[in-house]
């Protein structure tokens, strides 16, 4: 019956995962994934995440379905967290949210109800480059994808002469996906006046903004500052789809816990937005998993967790900031590396988009049992004291050839 399914080649991001685990060598570094490891390399749970937890036993809950829409506390506080306390569209119960399998599935809900119901246009644009699985996850929405600029090799920056061009060519109505913080996968992002100006132009076009934010709180360890650009958006009149993971801001990940939202004209309109949520989510997956909404849910409602958890995403943040640094000195100063490196210390994030290229990336994974994809993006949270200096020589090499 399947003889002529053809074999399809490994995920960009996830077959790194798989590579790193077949090789045995004590060396091996995995770079790949964008998941947080402690300075010891080892995953890491979050005090916050522990004491929630501690605390949902405590209250022994029973395991009955969620809502559709998922858990309502959660769905609320995560649109708090995004849009801020003051927020006008939030204030008039006029933002339309629902619990989603983490930033992935909250942007399929998105795309799905954007093919369905958006009126002005089918077509999604995205940053050249952007993260691997959007392509395919829009494609699968049932939207035709796109492309701006966004992305200068040459100053390994923003290219937003590029990105201005591109959006104000783009017909009238058509979608834009814009990464609301730390990039990825270049870890370049617009500086808040540049914001203003992209703001501008999707106002003028009557372009329809789609934010994906998968690292509020990442990108400056504030997860105020690193949602400006929604706010902002918001604060200018514009209407919004918004995709939130919390993934990586609360080391969730294999909880899968994020939320799509929608700002709407009115209460009324976001009732019959919210029926139509509904209707998407319950043929796919019926309703959402409990455990990982309490969590998120529990830290976001009690100030003294709120609190550990802000202080835990600037220690992630700022570890981040510092292996940039001293990857910055070891290529620059250590090794003096052919090539300018300054950008791994000006890029924000999880990732540094270190401008090696595929024959590079595939010697790093071949000689030196270091993995990463093949684009030239590694996963700064992958480094630690141990394990830097090598890397670094490791680089040294294969950029020296
Ligand atoms: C990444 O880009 O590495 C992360 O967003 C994880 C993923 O699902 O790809």
């Amino acid at each position: 019956t399947w003889s002529a399914v053809p074999a399809g080649p490994p995920d960009p991001i996830l077959g790194i995962t798989e590579a790193f685990k077949a090789d045995k060598d004590p060396r091996r570094i995995n770079l790949g994934v964008g998941a947080y490891r402690d300075e010891h390399g080892k995953p890491y749970v979050l005090n916050a995440v522990k004491k929630a937890e501690e605390k949902i036993a405590a209250a022994k809950l029973d395991k009955e379905y969620l809502p559709i829409t998922g858990l309502p506390g959660f769905t609320s506080n995560a649109a708090k967290l995004a849009y801020g306390a003051d927020s006008v569209p939030r204030n008039q119960n006029a933002i339309a949210v629902t619990q989603s399998i983490s930033g992935t599935g909250a942007l399929r809900i998105g795309g799905t109800f954007l093919a369905r119901h958006y009126p002005h246009s089918k077509t999604i644009y995205v940053p050249t480059p952007t993260w691997g699985n959007h392509i395919p996850l829009f494609k699968d929405s049932g939207l035709e994808v796109k492309y701006y600029r966004y992305f200068d090799k040459k100053t390994v920056g923003l290219d937003f002469e590029g990105l201005k061009e591109d959006l104000q060519n783009a017909p009238e109505g058509s979608i834009v996906l814009l990464h609301a913080c730390a990039h990825n996968p270049t870890g370049v992002d617009p500086t808040q006046s540049q914001w203003k100006d992209i703001s501008d132009i999707i106002a003028e076009k009557k372009l329809f903004p789609f934010f994906d934010m998968a690292y509020q709180g990442f990108a400056s360890g504030s997860t105020d500052r690193d949602a400006f650009a929604v706010r902002y958006f918001v604060s200018q009149g514009h209407q919004i789809a918004l995709s939130q993971s919390f993934a990586k801001n609360m080391g969730l990940y294999g909880e899968r816990v994020g939320a799509f939202s929608l700002t709407t004209a009115s209460e009324e309109e976001r009732k019959r937005v919210d029926s139509q949520l509904k209707i998407i989510v319950r043929p796919m997956y019926s309703n959402p998993p409990l455990h990982g909404a309490h969590i998120a849910n529990t830290i976001l409602s009690d100030p003294e967790l709120y609190q550990e958890w802000e202080g835990e995403v600037k220690g992630m943040a700022d570890r981040i900031i510092n292996m940039r640094e001293r990857l910055y000195q070891l290529l620059s100063n250590d090794f003096r590396t052919p090539g300018e490196w300054s950008h791994v210390k000006s890029q924000i994030g999880m990732f540094s988009f270190t401008g090696l290229n595929k024959e590079q990336c595939k010697v790093l994974a071949e000689k030196a049992h270091v993995y990463m994809t093949m684009d030239g993006r590694i996963s700064m949270a992958g480094l630690n004291g141990r394990n830097i200096e090598y890397f670094a020589k490791s680089v040294d090499a294969a950029v020296r050839g």
